[in-house]
């Protein structure tokens, strides 16, 4: 039996003891991107609340570092950012490196505990500031810098440098809504304005936003240029009430003018040119009626699988870099993962580069993309290619599909740790084609494009991949993303690429570029160490690139 500490991912932030759940004050400084994150240090339990730290030089070797900020009975360090104070405005630096601010929100535990749950003016903002670079830290004696107005969910502000106007941001969740500030200093803060009453989806508590302005891409996988359109994109996580149940984030795409934020009216619809559901001819396994209805969702996911919650950017990223990490987990059944038993809990998705796109068919999407220094670090001459058509001989089969080409046998390539770019041009409108990442222990995670329905959705489905008993919520529903697909070439013949980051727990599929991502945790008894492709039509292509991170 695969022993629960052999879960430890390879490349994905985890601590080394205690439980963690969001990440926050993300910031880059000096070379070093410093990840911050809600964190109990004594037991894989969410208790009273510390900031751990971590940094990192490339994003795939993480440093645990001190805690950064300590609780005491009325003050749990719930989550926040931090900023750097690059001018002093703050007024807290000594002349030698700018401050390094953290706002985040202190909840009152022994009021909470006085009055029940989340009472009301539980939550409170509060900063602490670093002269030493983000290593230590002190609180503020003139906290709260932002008292509570009566509202019984108020948290997690992000802050940014609105550089048109010359002042800091904040939005800050307020319960079913978010509320932008303004500030000179970091110390006092103005109230704006607020946003989202009856916008987006409600099916729970408004959680962890994040506020930012970006440049529309121009040309395909090309940064855009300087001038290009900019937009505004407002992240909001909320629980329960994602489209899979439990957490997840959605974003909206608009304006802001320094004081308001305002949606386009037309963002990132999921493609969806008929209705009804057409038949195939051909499926094992034809996605259910809730994974279709899953797919319809009105709202723009930033993720369409479970384990992606609380993403956020990091700040003073340089070249105007979006760069963002999420807490790969959900709060439908966090508290039970199998890895408590090694004494650990929580782990971060991998960084992120954000890419606005404007689409034809569904207005403006944020993509995401593994970031160069993950999809760059392969070392070619461990690179593996593979090409092929999958050909049959005789009558399809009539039930289930057979798994047809082992594209990666056992032992060429450590699956504990790969980047994997798959290309499949297939050459009937109908059907649908199948990867399969398996163990020896028969466990496989499934992945299933779709593509003769509308809205193409890809399903994936970890009924069997592992470990799903820890909680009824982990195994269903499936996850499902509709995409488009990236040619239509000819009346039979489309084409769409995956991308599967995987690491011992975790697999993120990054579809069609990063037009949509679904991350998914797993826990097989031994590591997957084949990737399977099977179809259920007679033509069909592919082409696989390859290569395991090298840490
Ligand atoms: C989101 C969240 C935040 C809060 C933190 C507490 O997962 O509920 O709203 O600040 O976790 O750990």
């Amino acid at each position: 039996i695969f022993p629960p500490m052999n879960y430890r991912p390879n490349y994905h932030f985890s601590p080394s003891d205690g439980w963690m759940n969001d990440p926050n004050g993300l910031f880059y400084l000096d070379r070093v991107w410093h990840l911050y994150f809600q964190y109990y240090p004594h037991a894989p339990e969410h208790g009273p609340m510390h900031w751990g730290h971590a940094t990192s030089r490339d994003f795939l070797h993480w440093e645990e570092q001190p805690i950064a900020l300590f609780p005491d009975a009325s003050r749990y360090i719930f989550s926040g950012s931090v900023v750097v104070d690059h001018d002093n405005t703050s007024g807290f630096g000594d002349g030698t490196r700018p401050p390094v601010v953290a706002l985040y929100t202190a909840h009152d535990a022994l009021k909470a505990k006085a009055s029940g749950a989340t009472a009301l003016g539980t939550e409170t903002q509060a900063l602490a500031y670093s002269l030493d670079g983000g290593t230590t830290w002190a609180h503020y004696e003139g906290n709260p810098v932002l008292p509570n107005p009566g509202i019984r969910d108020f948290r997690d502000p992000k802050v940014i440098w609105d550089a048109e106007r010359g002042r800091w941001v904040m939005v800050l969740a307020a319960q079913d809504r978010v509320h932008f500030y303004s500030s000179a200093n970091l110390r006092e803060w103005a109230f704006l304005s607020e946003f989202g009453a009856g916008l987006g989806a409600h099916g729970g508590v408004w959680e962890c936003p994040d506020l930012f302005s970006m440049r529309v891409e121009q040309v395909h996988g090309e940064p855009p240029p300087p001038d290009a359109e900019l937009k505004w994109v407002l992240l909001v996580s909320l629980n329960p009430g994602g489209p899979l149940g439990g957490s997840a984030t959605q974003y909206f795409v608009g304006d802001f003018d320094g004081t308001h934020f305002r949606p386009e009216k037309k963002f990132s619809r999921p493609a969806n040119r008929s209705g009804e559901a057409v038949p195939p001819v051909f499926v094992s396994r034809a996605p259910s009626r809730q994974a279709l209805d899953i797919m319809r969702s009105p709202y723009a996911w930033l993720d369409w699988g479970r384990d992606n919650y609380a993403s956020v950017l990091f700040n003073n990223a340089p070249d105007e870099r979006r760069v963002m990490i999420g807490w790969m987990s959900n709060w439908d059944y966090a508290k039970k993962l199998p890895t408590a038993a090694a004494g650990w809990l929580g782990q971060m998705t991998i960084p992120r580069q954000l890419i606005l796109a404007n689409t034809a068919v569904s207005g403006y999407v944020l993509k995401c993309h593994p970031p160069e220094e993950i999809v760059g670090s392969f070392d070619p001459t461990r690179r593996i290619k593979r090409a092929g058509t999958l050909n049959f001989d005789g009558p399809l089969p009539k039930a289930g599909i057979a798994p047809i080409a082992t594209l990666i046998e056992s032992g060429q390539l450590d699956l504990t740790k790969a980047v994997i770019t798959v290309k499949v041009r297939q050459m009937t409108p109908l059907g649908c084609y199948m990867f399969l990442l398996c163990n020896e222990d028969g466990e496989q995670l499934e992945i299933t494009h779709h593509n003769g329905i509308p809205g193409t959705p890809v399903v994936i489905n970890r009924k069997d991949s592992g470990d799903c008993e820890f909680s009824k919520k982990f195994a269903q529903p499936d996850a499902v993303a509709p995409i488009t697909p990236i040619k239509e070439v000819g009346l039979h013949c489309s084409e769409a690429n995956f991308m599967f980051v995987l690491d011992r727990t975790s697999v993120e599929v990054f579809l069609n570029g990063g037009e949509r991502v679904v991350t998914s945790l797993v826990f097989p008894k031994s590591p997957y160490t084949m990737l399977l492709y099977s179809a259920d039509v007679p033509d069909s292509t592919y082409a696989i690139d390859a290569n395991e991170i090298s840490l």
